[in-house]
């Protein structure tokens, strides 16, 4: 299983060092939540940020739209150098029109699906998404504890994606810490969206060796 660490858990006063730890100790994706205050009760980033942070890293870049009206924005984080764009199931009714949309951007399509939303909403889009997010936490914020209902959407999510477009990535985000993560890879998963769990480790690093260490049934201590 792949990690991700959030940047929404980072110290932005030293973002940069904060970046280079995690892709020195082996971090697969950089994920960042871009939040409106709208979708979700909390403010980030705009495209800007994205943009800059985009020189500090070679990793590719998960922006997670967690932002009302999406296709207003997938343009401008495309060009600001996001290699997969996820958007929210619940914030568009044109989900199918977006993923495609994302396609043609020469992005990776991410689709996001809140805890309230069955996988069985995105049976007939499956073909049109590289990475299904499935959230286990509502979004907006960080240091969530993860809602233990995700595991069986985690598992019909594999389920479905085996059936119907089995290049596609199965990501989780959302509480996930060093109790959970075993659950969440025997379920199916092949990304982990990992915030608090790791920025807010007194050495982010180490905690990205941690989970790998974990993930490979074997303890580096
Ligand atoms: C929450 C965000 C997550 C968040 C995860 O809305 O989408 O990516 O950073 O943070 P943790 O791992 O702390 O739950
Ligand atoms: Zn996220």
């Amino acid at each position: 299983m792949k990690i991700a660490p959030s940047l929404l858990s980072a110290d932005f006063s030293c973002i940069k060092a904060q970046i280079e730890e995690v892709e020195t100790a082996g971090a697969d994706l950089l994920h960042l939540d871009i939040m409106d205050g709208r979708f979700v009760p909390n403010l980030t980033w705009g495209a800007k940020i994205v943009s800059d942070l985009r020189g500090c890293s070679a990793l590719p870049f998960d922006c997670h739209l967690m932002i009302v009206e999406p296709e207003r924005y997938v343009r401008e984080f495309r060009s600001a150098g996001a290699d997969i764009i996820s958007f929210h199931y619940e914030a568009t009714p044109h989900v199918q029109r977006l993923l495609t949309q994302i396609r043609t951007l020469g992005a990776k399509a991410g689709l996001s699906l809140c805890p309230a939303t069955p996988v069985s909403m995105v049976r007939d889009v499956i073909e049109d998404v590289d990475f299904l997010v499935i959230m286990s936490v509502n979004p907006g914020f960080g240091g969530q504890p993860f809602l233990p209902h995700s595991l069986h959407k985690i598992r019909e999510a594999r389920a479905l994606i085996d059936e119907r477009n089995p290049s596609c990535e199965l990501e989780v985000d959302g509480g996930i810490a060093h109790s959970n993560i075993l659950g969440v890879a025997r379920a199916g998963a092949t990304v982990a969206v990992i915030g608090s769990s790791v920025f807010n480790a007194a050495s982010p690093g180490g905690a990205v060796r941690d989970f790998q260490a974990q993930l490979r049934g074997t303890v580096e201590r």
